[in-house]
């Protein structure tokens, strides 16, 4: 730890403060060389900026209109409050979920890959339709995530302008980084072909799609010249947000996060399997915290959240939701792990009614039911709220699982 006892006075005079002062020394007693006279006086003129610094003009840059951020003044975006000053807040759930977020704290190497190694490297020990559901699965995540991290950072951060919203984000992109990191760890750790995995969102038509599908959402927002503050724009914005936090975090995860997890179930690719329950953890929240800014956005820029708007995100979601059973059938051609693509696809219908509800729209099916309710249990959907239904509780769990 950093202790100020091994802080050296003396390292706290500047270079080039040392630098003036030799010169004031050789200057008494020696003739200097053209070059030193020349650097210090370099060093002078560098620093004598410093003094006409203008306060105020920089203040002026910093807060926009006001001097103190009143509350009132904080919009989720299009605001001309400082983005820099995060208190007094105005989205508490918003701030929550960072606090949320940062207890939840893990590490893919904290997990033990032993059982998993030895299980993969024994020609026996999976069917070789488990193997295709194990590699599909790093297949798109692996790509997915990256996806995801590169919209918060290039495309959605700019233009959402809370501070509260902001540091949950770049909560949200450390742990897009931290997912990568778990599947690149469990592809290393299983010593699988690393070009195959990572180019399958490339080749495999099923993966494909469905980043092919995402990336014209993240493509208008991430062109340095875009800008929120007309209709359209922010519309375009409010698009992005639907499509990555309702379909491709909210419905491309869930065939995949199912399939993992009913292998961890039958103990079968375990520290894979707790990898997943740690994501599934976060991205959960990720949903989350996507839903309540939509909803925020749509509260405070009733305009957007037109008919032609509300038509748009519905079929936003049913488009993700017939790509993910597409998905489900080209990853699960049979039955197996104790579910079927049919039963994958009234699970994701399911699920898209969720996302359509969570948004303020109807429900597409109306009958759709969960099939494996022990997702709900390990995920628990009653524990998946966001601030519009209740605050999330149950996830102040510390660093560990917990999923009682
Ligand atoms: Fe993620
Ligand atoms: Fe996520």
């Amino acid at each position: 730890m950093l202790s100020w006892d091994d802080f050296d006075d003396k390292e706290k005079i500047k270079e080039p403060v040392l630098a003036e002062k030799n010169l004031a020394e050789k200057k008494t007693d020696q003739v200097l060389e053209p070059s030193e006279v020349g650097k210090a006086s370099q060093e002078k003129s560098m620093l004598s900026d410093l003094d006409s610094l203008d306060l105020e003009a920089g203040r002026a840059e910093l807060e926009g209109a006001s001097a103190r951020v009143d509350v009132s003044e904080k919009k989720m975006i299009n605001s001309r409050a400082d983005v820099n000053q995060l208190v007094p807040f105005k989205y508490d759930w918003a701030w929550q979920k960072y606090l949320d977020g940062s207890a939840n704290h893990w590490m893919p190497q904290e997990i033990n890959m032993t059982a998993d190694v030895a299980l993969w490297k024994n020609q026996n020990g999976l069917t070789e339709d488990e193997r295709r559901i194990v590699m599909r699965n790093l297949g798109f995540f692996s790509t997915a995530d990256s996806l995801v991290a590169n919209n918060i950072v290039l495309s959605v951060y700019k233009h959402i302008t809370n501070p509260e919203c902001r540091q949950y984000l770049l909560r949200q992109a450390l742990e897009e980084a931290i997912h990568t990191h778990a599947y690149q760890y469990v592809i290393e750790s299983l010593g699988m072909d690393e070009g195959e995995i990572f180019n399958m969102y490339k080749e495999i038509p099923s993966v494909a799609k469905k980043a092919a599908w995402a990336l014209p959402f993240t493509k208008s927002l991430s062109d340095q010249s875009f800008e929120t503050g007309t209709e359209e724009n922010d519309k375009i914005l409010l698009r992005n947000l639907i499509a990555f936090y309702c379909v491709l975090e909210g419905i491309f995860f869930y065939c995949g996060f199912t399939q993992i997890l009913s292998m961890g179930n039958r103990n079968k690719m375990t520290g894979t399997a707790e990898q997943f329950q740690y994501i599934l953890r976060d991205e959960s929240m990720h949903v989350n915290f996507g839903i309540d800014m939509i909803n925020q956005i749509k509260l405070e820029n009733p305009h957007l959240w037109d008919e032609e708007m509300q038509k748009e995100a519905q079929t936003m979601i049913l488009q993700g939701t017939q790509l993910e059973i597409e998905y489900a059938e080209d990853t699960m051609p049979k039955g197996i792990l104790g579910m079927n693509s049919e039963m994958m696809a009234e699970y994701l219908r399911f699920i898209a009614n969720r996302r359509l509800t969570q948004i303020g729209l109807e429900e597409a099916f109306p009958n759709a039911s969960n099939p494996f309710p022990w997702m709900s249990e390990i995920m628990d959907l009653r524990k998946e709220k966001n601030f519009f239904e209740t605050r999330v509780i149950e996830y102040q769990t510390g660093g560990a699982l917990n999923w009682d």
